[in-house]
């Protein structure tokens, strides 16, 4: 099984000195990188700047940019059976990039931003008979929001990751997620490691994989 994972932020420059990023650490990308290798598949992580250091054994793509990740995850996408998008992706860059620092008096009191394409509805023409799995960071209404994501991104399944509490989300070792699937399933997991949740996504793309390589084993299998 070949398992391609973003990870980490993006940061969207303003100038040389200045960007708008997000408060993602690239734990949770990082740990379903590992658990995937561990579970014997083949992995490229697509990582956004972070200071933990990737499994041995991934492919690591470093990316800075949404701009950047939207391209590297199109050209590896092929490639894969399962994307897993872990990434905080911004939603927002500034229009306009100025390439000397700005001074301080003459820096803009209001910024002007425009969209960042979503990468996963970029790349819903190449599914097939792939898995997608999106995570949906919320700080309100967790699962209805999750599962409008699900529904909207056409996902396999979505991680629905509460972001407001101390202990679960951006930075720390742990995290509290609920598991909803497009059959409707939906799993609330207690709080855990960044580690057991990996274990527990891996466990559930092993479980609905139904791509090419299952169908040739049951062929072989008689
Ligand atoms: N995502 C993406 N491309 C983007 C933004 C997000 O592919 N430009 C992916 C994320 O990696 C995640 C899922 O979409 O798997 C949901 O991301 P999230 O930030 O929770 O939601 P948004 O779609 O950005 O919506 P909102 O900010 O309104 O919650």
């Amino acid at each position: 099984m070949k398992l391609l994972v973003t990870a980490g932020p993006t940061r969207e420059p303003i100038d040389p000195v200045r960007f708008l990023t997000n408060r993602s650490s690239g734990k949770m990308g990082y740990a379903i990188a590992r658990s995937a290798i561990q579970h014997g598949y083949e992995v490229v992580l697509i990582s956004g700047p972070v200071s933990i250091l990737p499994p041995h054994k991934a492919e690591v793509i470093h990316v800075t940019t949404a701009e950047d990740m939207l391209h590297a995850v199109q050209g590896r996408v092929s490639w894969c059976d399962v994307l897993v998008m872990a990434a905080a992706v911004a939603d927002w860059r500034p229009q306009h990039y100025s390439p000397h620092k700005i001074k301080k008096l003459n820096m803009p009191t209001t910024l002007q931003l425009e969209p960042i394409p979503d990468i996963i509805r970029s790349v819903l023409p190449n599914k097939g008979k792939r898995l997608f799995v999106g995570f949906a960071a919320e700080t309100e209404n967790l699962q209805s929001a999750a599962r409008q994501k699900l529904l909207d991104k056409k996902l396999d399944l979505i991680v629905a990751n509460n972001v407001k509490e101390a202990d679960s989300g951006f930075e720390v070792d742990t995290n509290r997620v609920t598991l909803i699937s497009s059959d409707g399933k939906c799993e609330e997991l207690a709080l855990m490691s960044k580690n057991d949740v990996a274990d527990r996504i891996i466990q559930w793309v092993d479980g609905n994989y139904s791509g090419t390589k299952l169908h040739r084993h049951k062929g072989v299998g008689g």
